[in-house]
């Protein structure tokens, strides 16, 4: 049993102000490639969906004249320090246990090169939530103005819930019967 849900993160208001900022279709499809690859790599799906989750909920809006200025984002933007942060706080507040907690948060931490020297070595999990990312990056940003329903992103998550239950319960089944 994991002690917090993609939902009860999703359902949040602090979540959902951040994800609504930087686009929740993106979240969602980052969460899923996460889910797959980490499953296909025998890693914690649990980490690797909420990371792919709240990877980008640290954006600031750059914006210039009401639009958003990409020369201010590559010599200003910090989003994953502040993300892996906000995710810390928001996972503490809703109860996940501290040591996944600092995984989740060090994965987004480390989900992009665009703050970092490049010689950074990083944990597989790490990396498997920077792949998820830039498999659903899209020309010019474009990813983060995709737009959902709520009632669809909803259900995504919910099913996503049920996928990495199924794959926990299944793990543990495994584990006990060899
Ligand atoms: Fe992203």
């Amino acid at each position: 049993m994991r002690d917090v849900t993609l939902l009860a993160i999703f359902k949040h208001h602090i979540a959902q102000k951040y994800l609504n900022r930087s686009g929740v279709a993106h979240a969602i499809a980052v969460a899923y490639h996460a889910f797959h690859l980490a499953k296909e790599k025998n890693m914690d799906v649990d980490i690797a969906t909420k990371a792919g989750l709240l990877h980008d909920i640290g954006h600031f809006t750059w914006y210039k004249n009401g639009k958003w200025d990409y020369e201010m984002y590559r010599k200003y933007d910090i989003h994953p320090i502040k993300g892996a942060e906000r995710a810390h706080k928001l996972l503490i507040r809703l109860g996940e246990n501290p040591v996944r907690a600092k995984e989740i948060a060090l994965a987004i931490l480390f989900h992009t090169d665009s703050f970092l020297p490049t010689d950074i070595k990083r944990k597989p999990l790490q990396q498997v939530v920077k792949w998820a990312d830039e498999k659903d990056e899209e020309e010019g940003g474009n990813h983060h103005y995709r737009s959902i329903k709520y009632d669809r992103a909803l259900k995504s998550i919910v099913r996503l819930d049920e996928m990495v239950d199924q794959e926990i319960s299944g793990n543990v089944y495994k584990e006990r019967n060899g």
